[in-house]
């Protein structure tokens, strides 16, 4: 043990074993909810390195493109399943002008990016890019619109655009501009953030907004098969929620928004790489909270939909640190490191087990930008850790939860504690049980034993995604510094799998 403490010592922190096994079980049940697949969708906004030089090169590019987007940007995205993509923001949204994004790339007038470093865009990616590169994603477009700057003639263009087979002005202009078919937009968002970068609203204003916008979408079929998201609250403003929920007819709204980012402090938001186990810790702290405001939002809206009609969409979330040295401040470029493969694995497993109304996030963002999945430089891309943890999620997708009972032990700093594991598990179509661990414990392994009972499971395999030091992360010069390995460290006995988890790991079980 000497030996193992001194080498974790120097490693960064003391590794050390949790004597006693936390015991886990799972309630199977018919009427548990599926988790759905749009829970690990994505977002890509007009932000920094995002979209141009990120997902986008352009077609004469001499980095490998389809249409002028990367292939191995398409490649890695396809990998982890990508549900759905947001898009063009964020703060963004509420200042795009879709129609100049449309027609001749040549003829297309440029813009500022007032919310994000004032660059001038060249409109060169716009709708049919963004719709087109779905389809090869083979994700569902999610189009946030413009009602901060916008008006309600343009939103509705928008979707007559995209969504309108023929006989109308905007499904002519789409065929004239190439595309003969509609792509059927079914996701929604009825603007951004409109308590703040959408408008400084208050909530009983835009809920009279939302439901001005909301009344004139139609899909033009006989049944309304839209999804609209209400722009929803911020953390714990529960109010916002609560007057949306209240004031918007069930009629006019799917669903509704909420935003939470896991920062320690707006004015100094600390280093993506070079932080000590206390910051660690406050940003694990920050991160968790998201469980308290899915839960009391949720809450607000059982009160009003006791049914469950309208679902929670978690539209932005995520890590967010100051911009790595050298970068434009405005461009929100951050490396990615074990502490966001923690913050990921964790954040997943409460939208898992928060399933009966949380139908669908979007990490924040996809390529470049906070929380990023890929990095690129040049012709160089990287996969981030929390790349790596959407990999091995995606076996929860569309799977049926298995509602979990534990009672996690401790990972304790300083004299604050928070919860050092948490779990969720699914059982898919083919009946195979997943079970997810994340051990967001600086320095202890933790055991755990799970009961198995009623689950039919024999053979298990293992994956398992850790590293020497929580500060850790892929770079362009060590790609594979982080990977998912092989996981072998558990035990089946009499229905019972003793697993032990170290520090910083997240875990995917799998019966196969
Ligand atoms: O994701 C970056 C920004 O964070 C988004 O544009 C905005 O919605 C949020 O404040």
């Amino acid at each position: 043990m000497k030996v193992k403490i001194l080498l974790a010592l120097m490693l960064g922190f003391a590794f050390s074993v949790n004597g006693q096994d936390t015991k886990i079980s799972f309630e199977a049940s018919e009427d548990a909810p599926k988790i759905s697949k749009h829970i690990y969708g994505h977002f890509a906004e007009h932000l920094g390195r995002s979209i141009y030089d990120g997902f986008y090169v352009g077609d004469t590019s001499s980095i490998p493109n389809k249409d002028g987007v990367r292939i191995d940007i398409i490649e890695a995205l396809k990998e982890i399943k990508i549900p759905n993509l947001r898009w063009p923001g964020g703060c963004f949204a509420d200042t795009y002008q879709w129609k100049d994004g449309i027609g001749p790339q040549v003829d297309r007038p440029t813009m500022v990016n007032a919310w994000w470093g004032g660059i001038t865009e060249d409109n060169s990616f716009g709708t049919h890019n963004f719709l087109n590169l779905c389809e090869e994603l083979g994700a569902e477009p999610f189009i946030s619109g413009n009602v901060g700057s916008g008006t309600v003639e343009d939103f509705t263009d928008w979707l007559q655009y995209t969504n309108h087979a023929e006989g109308s002005p905007m499904a002519k202009l789409r065929k004239e501009n190439g595309r003969e078919e509609p792509w059927n937009v079914k996701y929604w968002g009825i603007g951004n953030e409109m308590w703040g970068c959408g408008g400084n609203m208050t909530a009983e204003y835009y809920a009279n907004i939302y439901k001005q916008y909301s009344t004139f979408m139609t899909s033009w079929e006989n049944e309304n098969d839209l999804y609209r998201i209400a722009a929803g609250a911020s953390g714990d403003d529960y109010h916002w929620t609560e007057v949306l929920m209240r004031d918007v007819p069930k009629s006019l709204i799917e669903a509704v928004g909420l935003h939470h980012y896991a920062v320690i402090d707006w004015e100094n938001k600390g280093s993506a790489t070079g932080y000590d186990e206390e910051i660690y810790f406050r940003s694990m702290e920050e991160a968790l909270k998201m469980e308290k405001f899915v839960e009391k939002h949720s809450e607000v809206m059982d009160k009003y939909d006791p049914d469950n009609t309208i679902d929670l969409v978690v539209d932005e979330w995520g890590g967010w640190y100051d911009v790595e040295e050298g970068t434009n401040p405005g461009f929100l470029y951050q490396q990615n490191t074990m502490r966001d493969a923690m913050i990921a694995g964790a954040t997943l497993n409460i939208f898992n087990n928060h399933s009966e109304r949380v139908k669908m996030a979007n990490l924040a963002q996809t390529v470049n930008v906070l929380q990023a999945v890929a990095l690129t430089d040049g012709e160089k891309m990287i996969l981030t850790p929390t790349y790596h943890v959407f990999k091995m999620y995606t076996v929860h997708h569309d799977a049926q939860l298995l509602p979990v009972n534990f009672d996690s032990p401790e990972y304790t700093f300083e004299g604050g504690s928070l919860p050092a594991i948490s779990v969720s598990a699914s059982k898919n179509e083919a009946g195979n049980t997943n079970i997810s661990l994340v051990n967001i414990d600086a320095s202890a392994e933790h055991k755990v034993e799970i009961d198995l009972e009623g689950l039919d499971v024999n053979n298990i395999e293992g994956e398992i995604l850790k590293s020497g030091k929580i500060q850790d992360h892929n770079t362009f010069d060590n790609p594979d510094k982080i990977n998912i390995t092989e996981f072998k460290d558990f035990k089946l006995r009499n229905g019972k799998l003793e697993v032990s988890l170290p520090p910083f790991s997240v875990v995917v079980l799998s019966s196969k």
